[in-house]
């Protein structure tokens, strides 16, 4: 019989075999200094590109007032105790009703983690004999919910209102025989490449079928809408949304999330939601921060205003300059250059090391090869000086990876590779 490490020995998994080349530096690199613009890597000041503050609030010193004195009140403890036994608090109560409002449903139910909440949501809507259909290019979370499920799920091709529709007539089919439902996840944006979810075109389709609709909006909600309730609010159609779900770990800044409906699903979720049923609710001081940020971004319109004139100095000016910024309608910011894995590290490396400049890199098999997504989050702290050394960097760079110098520099790489 096998060892069970056996296979650990032989194979690191999609990401860890190349950790030797990328541990520290592409992948779990250290940023360090207080959260901004501007932090340290590897003891250089870089320009910071990859965090998700998109309003600017985790190192707002109102928000680091209230979450000190928070801390200071109730420690990290309390309350102990899953929500259902001993970890419920009028605070809790008073942070859902007033997210509920926000983003205009009856009610609202938080989630420790955003990853396990919305896995948990998706375990309790569906029961064996319903159906899932759910976007091919889904984050993780969605996809770990989607597998918990003992029935049956289809892809649709990603933002493809055709490929939706053509399984939701797969699925209508089966959940006739079934005597199931269906439950459709989209994203409000998707992560990646900042396209927008579909939402107007996936809820039209309720005319012809009989479905509910789960949205995740982590990046949407306080990015997007009059009021920054997000992607449905954006695009019209927040009401038709069933269960909106939105993390706290980007516009707010912090740990948490929250899932918004209807009050019978909301009642019906918090008995039923596994991954809160049996863990430990969210912390006081959590609590207490996400009550004033999001007091703030009801009443800060100027910190949505400012982050939006990042992004659109930022995305004007990339395509000004003529690259190719894909097709997001967000502020999440990808720049697609053609190249290998390891130009891509040179690249990278050159970015950081010679012109302080800190973005995520994203290469095959997450996009196709042949291809580098240098994906760039835009926040509200940032400055236009930021953007235009950013954007004079990114010429630099680009001619460097097209006239070979980034080939030449990872030649004995590439061969190892044989890219
Ligand atoms: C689209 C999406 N959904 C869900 C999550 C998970 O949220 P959390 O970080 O609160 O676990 C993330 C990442 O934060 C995300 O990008």
């Amino acid at each position: 019989m096998k060892d069970l490490f056996a296979k650990i020995y032989k194979d690191k998994g999609p990401l860890g075999k190349w950790a030797e080349q990328a541990e520290g530096y592409f992948v779990f690199p250290k940023l360090e200094g207080q959260i901004s613009n501007r932090m340290k890597f590897q003891g250089k000041d870089v320009i910071t590109w990859s965090i998700n503050d998109y309003l600017g609030l985790a190192n707002h010193p109102e928000v680091r007032k209230v979450d000190a004195d928070a801390a200071a009140e109730y420690g990290s403890a309390y309350p102990m105790g899953a929500r259902m036994m001993s970890g419920h608090t009028a605070m809790h109560e008073k942070l859902q009703n007033e997210l509920a409002e926000f983003v205009s449903k009856e009610a609202a139910y938080l989630l420790n983690f955003g990853y396990q909440g919305i896995m948990s949501t998706i375990d309790a809507l569906v029961a064996k004999d319903d159906i899932i259909v759910y976007d091919v290019d889904s984050h993780a979370c969605i996809i770990d919910g989607v597998r918990l499920h003992m029935g049956k799920r289809f892809t649709y091709k990603h933002n493809d209102i055709e490929s939706l529709e053509k399984n939701l007539e797969r699925a209508t089919k089966m959940a006739e025989t079934t005597g199931g439902g269906i439950l459709v996840i989209s994203e409000g944006v998707f992560g990646m490449r900042g396209e927008q979810g579909r939402l107007k075109e996936i809820v039209a389709l309720k005319q012809k079928f009989n479905f509910r609709l789960l949205v995740d909006d982590a990046h949407g909600f306080g990015t997007l809408g009059a009021t920054g309730a997000g992607a449905g609010e954006e695009q019209g159609v927040q009401d038709d949304i069933d269960v909106y779900f939105a993390t706290f770990a980007k516009s707010l800044a912090s740990t948490g999330a929250f899932i918004a409906g209807d009050k019978e699903i909301m009642d019906y979720l918090k008995y039923n939601l596994r991954s809160q049923m049996f863990a430990k609710s969210l912390q006081m001081q959590l609590t207490v921060g996400a009550l004033k940020r999001l007091d703030m971004l009801r009443t800060m319109p100027e910190l949505k205003q400012n982050l939006w004139k990042i992004v659109d100095a930022l995305q004007s000016g990339l395509k000004e300059r003529g690259f190719d910024i894909g097709t997001t309608q967000s502020c999440v910011t990808p720049v697609y250059l053609k190249g290998s894995i390891p130009e891509a590290m040179a690249l990278v490396r050159d970015l950081r090391e010679n012109y302080g400049i800190f973005c995520s890199i994203v290469v095959y098999p997450v996009i196709p090869k042949g291809l580098i997504l240098l994906r760039m989050i835009p926040t509200a702290t940032h400055t236009l000086q930021d953007v235009s050394e950013t954007l004079d960097a990114f010429d630099a760079i680009r001619d460097r990876l097209e006239n070979g110098t980034y080939k030449r520099m990872s030649a004995a790489l590439i061969k190892a590779m044989g890219e």
